[in-house]
């Protein structure tokens, strides 16, 4: 194997292993992603749809912006609750911004 095929060769493979590794981390987000937003199953219901009539509203399909906004304000008390204070403040913004994405990403 001369110079030149040995360098295409691993070239090849560095490829290979850069898209492998790239591909890990996506789907390490996206687990990591839905595994905050299933905190939220209890209470909202599968996939954020609560049940007909249930106190707890759905949050499935929820704009971005709108919840990003709400759990903010429950998080610094300006919006009274039950139960979202507490849960709000055990979440940095960068997971609001996910879980808010995994929802508005959700059919209703
Ligand atoms: C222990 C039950 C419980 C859990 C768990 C829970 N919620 Fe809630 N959520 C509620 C209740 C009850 C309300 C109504 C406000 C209140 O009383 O706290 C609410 C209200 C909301 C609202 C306001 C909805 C609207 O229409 O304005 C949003 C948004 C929301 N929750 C998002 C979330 C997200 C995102 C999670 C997961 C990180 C979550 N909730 C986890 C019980 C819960």
């Amino acid at each position: 194997m001369n110079l030149c095929n040995r360098f295409s060769l691993s070239t090849l493979v560095y490829f290979f292993c850069g898209l492998a590794t790239c591909y890990a981390q996506q789907t390490a987000d996206a687990l990591h992603q839905r595994a905050n937003a299933a905190m939220c199953a209890n209470c909202h219901g599968t996939e954020g749809k609560s049940v007909d009539g249930s106190a707890v509203p759905s949050i499935t399909g929820m704009s971005k912006d709108y919840m990003v906004l709400q759990m903010k304000a429950f998080k610094d008390g300006t919006r009274p609750a039950t139960v979202m204070h507490q849960l709000t403040k055990g979440l940095s913004d960068a997971q609001i911004e996910s879980i808010a994405s995994y929802y508005a990403n959700n059919k209703r």
